[in-house]
């Protein structure tokens, strides 16, 4: 069943609100209002409806029955995997791979290119900006293959430094990875820029997109990278599923990731050939019920449009700056230009630690997170230890800001 939404009419948050049944509730006896879509975001009923109703109707496993059951069940996750090709602009739905999430993507590329690809002496190019999942699997390999990890600093406003990446590139280096948008600053990073620089030494291009895709068009051809990880539950889909692009000669020759039921062709007790693409890669029964809630989920952004959900953020960022800036005493960490971040403000309150001021939000109706958002050396290059984090999506206001910057005031009230 496809997806629907009402709020596909328009993109005015206050519409919008009414597809999300959470936004009924309250907390504390006041309205909730979500700031913390960095760290997950909220779900309209489609995608709830549309898992329930694929455990209601027609509930089997796929690829293993001819019965009409299985048969609907495999057409509808195959569907999702289409429908998330067409979302990042793939050659190919083959090249769509479901995993549990972006770190999982990661993973996947660790491990089943990495581990084969790697040798001793050999260089991964990561970023300081990372999220800890696009740089704890390269860890692991620097364990596990001796290859060298060497880091793009950041500039004290939070951009990529990029007169850095000439030197950091050399012939050694075979993998480079990028986060699209940081998590912890909000910048989105010129990552077709530095992907060109990147294939001219030879090296494969790793993109964890978890943060940019709910709210930035993507396209994979024109960006020219080889994997870009995604998270569903960012993007209005459901836990537990996310998927990994993957350029289609590289996963051919890849090795799987994990063994076992579904991802192979033939099995006799000597030796065993592997499934097609992307089932290769996709052992056991998987997250079917995920898969096709993040289907429902990626019909229902590509209804809005990605240009308006940019567009709604923007305006949206812009008012919460120029809100937030007049508060003594409270600052804002990334970079300065609008047209360069996502709406994600990390901030600090002078006096209040970021805990105190999200508890303080919390009593408000106001969720928000506070800590080192995974991103501990991003965090140790730039001087701090934890920062308060408001991160908007489609369906926030001003009236949320507004409400925000009034429970800062109250917060600094009570501790100064
Ligand atoms: N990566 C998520 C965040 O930034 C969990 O909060």
């Amino acid at each position: 069943m496809a997806a629907q939404p009402d709020a596909c009419k328009t993109l005015d948050p206050r519409v919008l609100r009414r597809d999300f049944p959470i936004f009924t509730r309250t907390v504390h006896e006041k309205p909730l209002i979500y700031l913390d879509n960095a760290a997950t975001s909220q779900r309209p009923q489609v995608v709830i409806d549309a898992i329930t109703d694929y455990y209601r109707r027609y509930n089997a496993n796929v690829h293993r029955a001819v019965h009409t059951l299985s048969h609907e069940a495999s057409v509808a996750y195959e569907e999702a995997h289409k429908k998330a090709a067409r979302f990042v602009n793939a050659r190919s739905w083959r090249e769509i791979v479901f995993t549990r999430n972006a770190t999982e993507a990661i993973n996947l590329v660790a491990y089943a290119w990495g581990l084969y690809n790697l040798q001793p002496g050999d260089e991964v190019l990561v970023t300081i900006m990372e999220h800890h999942s696009n740089l704890v699997p390269w860890q692991m390999l620097r364990e596990l293959k001796k290859i060298q990890l060497t880091f793009l600093d950041v500039t004290d406003e939070g951009r990529l430094n990029l007169a850095e990446l000439p030197k950091l590139l050399t012939r050694r280096t075979k993998l480079v990875g990028i986060i699209y948008a940081s998590n912890v600053l909000g910048t989105i990073n010129p990552v077709g820029e530095i992907i060109e620089e990147a294939k001219r030494v030879g090296a494969v291009t790793v993109i964890d997109a978890a943060q940019a895709a709910p709210h930035i068009p993507i396209d994979v051809q024109a960006l020219n990278c080889d994997f870009l990880a995604v998270s569903g539950h960012k993007m209005l889909g459901p836990t537990g599923i996310g998927f990994l692009y993957g350029r289609r000669e590289l996963l051919e020759a890849m090795h799987p990731f994990l063994h076992g039921g579904d991802m192979i062709s033939t099995v006799t007790t000597e030796s065993v050939t592997f499934n097609d693409l992307p089932w290769k890669f996709e052992a056991g029964t998987p997250n079917i019920a995920g898969g096709i809630g993040l289907g429902a989920a990626i019909e229902y952004l590509a209804a809005l449009g990605l240009e308006n959900v940019y567009a709604h953020e923007q305006k949206l960022l812009e008012y919460a700056l120029d809100k937030l800036l007049q508060i003594d005493g409270l600052e804002i960490y990334g970079p300065k230009d609008i047209q360069d971040r996502l709406a994600v403000i990390s901030f600090n309150l002078q006096g209040v630690h970021p805990h105190d001021v999200a508890g303080i939000l919390d009593e408000a109706g106001i969720a928000i997170r506070s800590g080192h958002h995974c991103a501990q050396p991003l965090m140790k290059r730039l001087g701090m230890d934890n920062t308060a984090r408001a991160s908007f999506y489609i369906y926030n206001s001003e009236d949320d800001v507004d409400a925000l910057v009034d429970a800062l005031k109250t917060a600094q009230k009570l501790f100064t």
